[in-house]
């Protein structure tokens, strides 16, 4: 009986003598991870580089310069794995449209098949827009532009969409 008893106190010192400090460090834990998320962008930070590159993306493909095309559209995609994190109900419907509804217009780029690439390029827009519509952001509706985002690129330059490293 007596040594049930201290194995009792042992197991219970040792679960509230250590318990406690583990939930204070985990707590703490995640206030760190909360104050990290809280500092990383949504999705409006990176919809900015989405567009730019969007825009990039064409004149690429208009020079040309596939790589640079295919570069654009990677970054495009890269540019919103914040929102993993941030907004993952609404980073799912990110990652459909860009493997689903964008996908012929990567396929255009690795064909390097400017005349597709104008087609799908000119209809994606529309599901562009109809997510902003769709969450709530209808007055941002895109428009194309004359002239690249970043005119500070050569994309007359030639090459081919397989030059971007892995
Ligand atoms: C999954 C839904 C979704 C898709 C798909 C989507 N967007 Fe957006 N976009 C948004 C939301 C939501 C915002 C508003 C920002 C916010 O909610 O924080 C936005 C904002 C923008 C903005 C304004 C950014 C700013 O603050 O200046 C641009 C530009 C933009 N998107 C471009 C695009 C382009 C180009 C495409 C297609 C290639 C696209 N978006 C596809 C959801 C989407």
């Amino acid at each position: 009986m007596f040594k049930k008893i201290m194995t009792f106190l042992f197991v219970s010192m040792f679960l509230f003598g250590s318990l406690t400090p583990l939930c204070a460090d985990e707590a703490t834990l995640q206030k760190q991870i909360d104050s990290l998320k809280s500092a990383l962008p949504k999705f409006a930070i990176p919809m900015r580089e989405v567009g730019d590159r969007f825009q990039n993306m064409y004149f690429a493909a208009k020079g040309g310069n596939w790589g640079l095309a295919a570069y654009m559209s990677k970054y495009m995609n890269g540019s919103m794995n914040p929102a993993m994190v941030t907004k993952p109900a609404e980073y799912e419907s990110w990652k459909s449209f860009y493997t689903e509804t964008f996908a012929p217009v990567n396929k255009a780029i690795s064909a390097e098949d400017f005349k597709a690439f104008e087609k799908e390029y000119n209809t994606v827009i529309d599901s562009c827009n109809g997510c902003h519509a769709g969450m709530g952001y209808g007055f941002i509706k895109l428009k194309k532009l004359s002239e690249p985002a970043d005119s500070g690129i050569d994309y007359g330059l030639k090459s081919k969409a397989a030059d971007v490293p892995k």
